[in-house]
């Protein structure tokens, strides 16, 4: 079967990494999560103390992001990991602190843009899933499925709430449900790769879908793509 590019944007914790890691497994494709990248800048920018409550200095951080070294490998539990300068970074890009910060990061230009050319690089030999906010508007428009990924806040803020509780983070369910809500906003009005949906991309709703069924879904919509 013919390799392609699968784009799948959408709103913050619909699971489109969840997803992006079933199909990259079954399809024996490339996982990358973008938006980890720029967790990963946002969690450079705090350890550096570019970024604080009282600080954001963002002419450091654009000079910092030209020489920070992003890798997505395979760690020691198999499965694909995000290395900055050689460490994993997986579970520290996922606390609240950068979750906080991440949006802000996200809106500046010249972040997009070097994280943008680390992405098409990825995605230059096909059989590639990257999930996002840009990627089938802005990273690859050319993709051959887009998939948008959306579902109710409240759906949303209970998933990010069991995981972050799975990961031993004990938060309060309304920050979690205020986070998010914050993150649409913020996503999507902001000026630069706005949160869009591509006007040629298929739109799940997974507010009442259980992950086997979203699969099935989006496998049937692989499938059709590969055969065109
Ligand atoms: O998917 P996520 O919640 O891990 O994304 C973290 C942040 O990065 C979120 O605020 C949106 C932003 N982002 C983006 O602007 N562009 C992307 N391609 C991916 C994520």
């Amino acid at each position: 079967m013919k390799k392609i590019i699968i784009a799948i944007d959408g709103h913050s914790s619909t699971g489109k990494s969840t997803l992006a890691k079933q199909l990259a497994a079954s399809l024996n494709y490339i996982h990358v999560d973008s938006g980890a990248m720029y967790r990963a800048v946002t969690l450079f920018g705090l350890k550096e103390g570019l970024i604080s409550e009282t600080h954001f200095d963002v002419n450091a951080l654009i000079s910092a992001v030209q020489t920070l070294q992003m890798e997505f490998k395979t760690n020691e539990n198999q499965t694909t990991a995000l290395f900055l300068n050689g460490s994993e970074v997986s579970s520290e890009i996922r606390s609240m602190t950068v979750s906080n910060f991440v949006s802000q990061v996200a809106a500046i230009p010249e972040i997009r843009i070097r994280l943008v050319e680390a992405q098409r690089q990825m995605g230059a030999k096909k059989g590639i899933v990257m999930d996002g906010r840009d990627i089938g508007t802005v990273v690859f428009p050319n993709a051959e499925l887009k998939i948008f990924m959306t579902a109710s806040a409240e759906t949303r803020a209970k998933r990010r709430f069991e995981e972050l509780f799975k990961n031993g983070q004990h938060v309060d369910y309304d920050a979690v449900l205020a986070n998010i809500k914050s993150r649409d906003f913020k996503d999507s009005t902001r000026k630069k790769s706005p949160l869009k949906q591509a006007k040629d991309a298929l739109v799940l709703d997974n507010s009442a879908l259980t992950q086997s069924e979203q699969f099935d879904l989006v496998l049937g919509w692989i499938n059709a793509k590969c055969q065109e």
